[in-house]
């Protein structure tokens, strides 16, 4: 590419673009958007019945994300009715005023007609999502999701290795804060009660 430059030169040049890619990095993972960290951001996918969501759509109420697959054992369904439990306890209406969003990180084998009989199981007003590859990538890496599949035991069906995160936005989309599935109800029900 530059063939008069000379050997140290070159290594130069790498180092000093290394030291950008790494930077930028560094930057991307802590910039803030005011006081609220960067988390989330536009997404296209599609739901349980075939329609388009993408995140404009879920604007207008608060939302609680939360990111697995519908094989998953345990800590998925946990994390589920965990969403369930905490807006049961904002009262009767409380399901019609917020979005309730489970995507999946298995979009291989979580098709939207898989979703319609996974996410009722947690609630009546649950939207699940799923996407191309492609799509559940992008909006995985705007939420900082971390997901791997994992070959399964004495060549059962493959697990995905995931993080386990409940994410809370407002009724713009903007990130408020998360939970693990080991948070209590009634810390999410205040949060988004707060919302509401
Ligand atoms: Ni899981």
């Amino acid at each position: 590419m530059f063939p008069a430059m000379s050997r140290t030169m070159k290594v130069l040049l790498g180092v000093w673009i290394a030291a950008l890619a790494v930077a930028a990095g560094w930057i991307g993972w802590d910039a803030v958007r005011g006081d609220r960290p960067s988390i989330g951001g536009p997404f296209t996918l599609v739901d349980q019945d075939g329609r388009t969501v993408t995140s404009d759509s879920l604007k207008g109420k608060p939302t609680l994300i939360y990111f697995g697959f519908t094989y998953c054992p345990d800590v998925c369904p946990t994390s589920l009715l965990l969403m369930e439990t905490a807006i049961e306890q904002l009262g009767p209406d409380a399901a019609k005023k917020v979005n309730l969003v489970f995507i999946t990180i298995d979009p291989e084998r979580d098709t939207p007609a898989l979703l319609k009989g996974y996410v009722p199981n947690f609630g009546p007003t649950f939207i699940g999502l799923t996407g191309t590859p492609q799509q559940v990538a992008d909006v995985a890496r705007a939420f900082r999701v971390y997901y791997q599949k994992v070959p399964g035991k004495d060549g059962g069906p493959y697990l995905m290795d995931h993080s386990s995160i409940v994410y809370l936005l407002d009724r713009n989309g903007r990130f408020v804060t998360h939970f693990t599935h080991e948070a209590k109800a009634d810390a999410i029900a205040k949060a988004v009660g707060r919302l509401l």
